[in-house]
């Protein structure tokens, strides 16, 4: 199998004989997606002959991209960036999740049909439960990068879950202010919390963040900032503590500058592999109705 395929590639899918590959993920930078690997595995486990490729598809070829896997008998794609928001126009129908949070990581073709569907975000409520063993609902949450597409789909799923505080983090401060008023009449609720409030838009500079912190049981982060050796340290250290558990949506690296920070502090850590794997098995059970093989994945992933 290819590395990765082109729309000019996918207009000619049949061509030399029929492929294999009837599943896969657009995106636009693709080549570094781990979803194939995960969902080969899984494919193979189960004994299912359809193969999941990579597809690089810029924003602009995202339409046709779509219409043509409606026509070759696709099971379905995932979508990664920049498609999970401009997908949603394109849907025949989309669930709760991708409405709510506005934006699709998931379709299934189903005859003429293209349903959408959003995982990332239960995929991030399984993550939390198999990582800390603790529920969503139960914890106060600081979700740092509330203005992006990730942050966007763990801030709605903390709302539908009605997690005890949700704090709102985000460079762009009027993103996180937006949010905040979306989400408002989930946490509308009278959970009895003292004197801070239960839904929160902050600042991001180091007074509030303390402030917020020392009221925080889950700290997210949602950038992408770690990613790279350059980027600086999206907090002072000093700011953790041992309450905490901490997850980065981050997985490459690793152990990035976030967890080495927590596990320095004596909190609870995790990276985001396991919302990568529960995102990707919910996929799976979208597209073939049955359970997905989470070890073979995970042991893929890893
Ligand atoms: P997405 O596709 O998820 O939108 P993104 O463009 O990388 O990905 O942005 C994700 C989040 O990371 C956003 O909340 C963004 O903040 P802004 O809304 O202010 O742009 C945040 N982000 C990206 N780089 C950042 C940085 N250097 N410092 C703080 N936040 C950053």
């Amino acid at each position: 199998m290819k590395e990765s395929y082109t729309l000019a590639e996918l207009k000619n899918w049949d061509a030399k004989g029929k492929s294999p590959v009837r599943l896969g993920v657009f995106g636009d930078p693709v080549a570094h997606s781990l979803s194939p690997q995960m969902q080969n595995a899984a494919l193979e486990n189960v004994g299912l002959k359809e193969r999941y490729g990579r597809f690089q598809i810029g924003a602009e070829e995202l339409e046709t991209g779509l219409e043509l896997i409606r026509h070759l008998n696709f099971v379905g794609i995932n979508l990664t960036l920049p498609h999970k928001t401009g997908a949603l126009p394109l849907m025949t129908e989309v669930d709760e999740p991708a409405r709510k949070s506005g934006a699709i990581n998931t379709v299934l073709v189903e005859g003429e049909k293209l349903l959408g569907f959003n995982t990332d975000g239960p995929g991030f409520l399984h993550a939390i439960r198999t990582e800390f063993s603790v529920d969503l609902r139960d914890l106060r949450v600081l979700l740092l990068g509330a203005g992006g597409g990730a942050g966007r789909a763990i801030a709605m799923q903390c709302a539908l879950e009605n997690c005890e505080r949700l704090v709102l983090v985000n460079r762009t401060l009027e993103k996180a202010q937006d949010l905040a008023k979306e989400l408002a009449p989930y946490f509308a609720g009278s959970r009895v919390l003292g004197p801070v409030a239960r839904l929160q838009a902050v600042p991001w500079d180091e007074t509030s963040l303390r402030f917020q912190l020392a009221n925080t049981d889950l700290v997210v982060n949602a950038t992408s900032v770690g990613m790279k050796r350059s980027d600086p340290p999206l907090f002072p250290a000093s700011l953790l503590a041992p309450h905490l558990m901490v997850y980065d949506t981050i997985y490459t690296p690793e152990r990035t500058p976030l967890l080495a920070a927590a596990a320095g502090a004596g909190a609870l850590g995790a990276n985001g592999l396991s919302m990568l794997l529960h995102q990707g098995a919910l996929s799976f059970e979208i597209w073939f109705g049955r359970k997905a093989p989470l070890d073979v994945m995970r042991a893929a992933l890893l």
